[in-house]
């Protein structure tokens, strides 16, 4: 871990006007967007003119202006019972850490942000606190010697996806610039029926059309997911240039036989192909189900579509499923294939059903993949022989200037969670991607190598 001294600054950061105080339902896809806190972080090099104080407090400032819009970040969750939560729109505000690190930015190494030695860098979630007193969004400025900072943050997936995550931050650095807000949240839940009792569907939907909130699929030979869940993960940044990447959705699209309205996009080859080196990596038998997950944002797929500014969770985890032995000895079209199946099958339809069988769950405590919160070990496992691709390749995840110029450096936080891993496009627009994994120790080497051996 980085040597990091806290200043003994914990501040509560509340909105510096009065917010609409009250209890907002959340949605479904709220309550089963995991309890996680999602980190990441921005660097900024030693600004002109400005000390750690005048920084620290302008970002304060300019926090408790922007959380007047966006009110419910600054609220608190409530269990309401069946594992079920309600947010208290209550101005408690957000939580607001100072700190120094010894080191200069040159001394921190690029894969920073997934590496646990950086940890430090990211605010701290006090799991041991009751979840109504956790704050929602946690902020971190740390000072380095050269004088550069960075802005660590920790967002509750309960309350906002990683859309609507961006949104708030492109929101407050424009507001810490002096300018008044572009766009205001979005935050009216009732489009995913928040709040409200099932529609009573008949037939209801089944298990069967959502097999993501079935049990996770075991290593053969294993009865329960235990020993998987016990052996440490690492990180890696895995670099895919354009030509690099361009190649490789030629050999996804020339392999494929069936005919195709049109080739695979840069997520569903890179799945395909990550997908089948984890099964290699991991040593899978050929009768070995494996799965990868996507986290698909459902803004552009409902109709009429969501606004873009929709301040919540609109996303979900979908999965598809094959034996490791035909991903591994078929063509990367058909590991393509499988993963744009996936996501094809998320229509209007297909939310507003899902909605429907979330609603009819009667408790979603089994579901919740977050031990820390809820004081337990015995929570799902979602890693082995199971891989989850969050991509970033469409967000606007560059370019924050909080008045201080762009950052040098932005990426998601530490990760533990094996099989875990983001697709983050390049800070310099050259087209390459970095793809930010996560995996068990005893396969990253292997998973490392073959990666760069099995590129074309
Ligand atoms: N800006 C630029 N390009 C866009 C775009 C946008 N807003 N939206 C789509 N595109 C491009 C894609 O990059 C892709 O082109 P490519 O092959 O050159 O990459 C093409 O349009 C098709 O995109 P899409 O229909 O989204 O399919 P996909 O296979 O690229 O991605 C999903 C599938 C499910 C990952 C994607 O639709 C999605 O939901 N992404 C959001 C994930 C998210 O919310 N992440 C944060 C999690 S908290």
């Amino acid at each position: 871990m980085l040597a990091i001294t806290f200043k003994g600054s914990y501040s509560t950061v509340r909105p510096c006007d009065p917010t609409w105080n009250g209890t907002m339902a959340l949605s479904e896809l709220d309550q089963m967007a995991c309890l996680t806190y999602v980190p990441s972080i921005y660097l900024y090099r030693s600004p002109k003119n400005s000390t750690a104080a005048t920084i620290a407090e302008t970002l304060e400032e300019s926090l408790s202006k922007v959380l007047v819009p966006f009110y419910p970040l600054a609220g608190r969750l409530q269990w309401i019972g069946n594992g079920r939560l309600q947010l208290q729109c209550n101005a408690m505000g957000a939580q607001f850490i100072e700190a120094e690190c010894e080191l200069s930015l040159n001394d921190i190494g690029d894969d920073l942000s997934l590496s646990r030695l950086h940890g430090n860098l990211f605010p701290s979630v006090d799991f041991s606190l009751p979840i109504h007193e956790l704050p929602l969004f946690l902020v971190q400025l740390t000072t380095f010697r050269c004088g550069g900072f960075s802005i660590g943050i920790a967002f509750s997936h309960a309350v906002a996806d990683g859309t609507a995550a961006v949104h708030f931050m492109s929101e407050w650095a424009r507001v810490t610039r002096g300018k008044t807000l572009q766009t205001p949240p979005f935050l009216n839940r009732s489009v995913f029926r928040a709040g409200e009792p099932p529609l009573g569907l008949s037939p209801p939907p089944t298990l069967d059309e959502y097999p993501e909130y079935g049990n996770p699929v075991l290593i053969i030979g294993q009865s329960d997911a235990s020993e998987e869940k016990k052996k440490k993960t690492t990180t890696a940044m895995l670099k895919i240039t354009k030509a690099q990447l361009e190649k490789l959705r030629k050999m996804a699209n020339d392999s494929y036989e069936k005919p195709m309205a049109r080739g695979f996009t840069r997520y569903e080859t890179i799945c395909g192909y990550v997908w089948r080196i984890a099964c290699k990596a991991r040593g899978h038998k050929k009768e070995q189900q494996a799965v990868i997950v996507t986290c698909v944002d459902s803004r552009s797929r409902m109709t009429p579509e969501l606004p873009k500014e929709y301040f919540g969770n609109a996303t979900f985890d979908v999965i598809a499923q094959s034996l490791a032995g035909d991903l591994m000895s078929k063509p990367l079209g058909f590991a393509a294939s499988k993963v744009r199946e996936t996501t094809e099958r998320v229509t209007d339809k297909y939310i507003r059903s899902l909605i429907e069988f979330l609603k009819n769950l009667e408790d979603l405590t089994e579901h919740i993949d977050n031990d820390r919160v809820l004081g337990k070990e015995d929570g799902p496992f979602y890693g082995n022989p199971r891989v989850t691709a969050v991509s970033w390749l469409t967000m606007t995840t560059y370019g924050f200037d909080f008045g201080w110029g762009k950052e040098l450096y932005m990426g998601p936080g530490p990760c533990e969670d094996d099989g875990n891993f983001f697709l983050i496009q390049s800070p310099e627009g050259d087209g390459s991607v970095v793809v930010a994994m996560c995996l068990q120790e005893a396969y990253m080497d292997e998973f490392k190598k073959l990666f760069y051996e099995d590129m074309p």
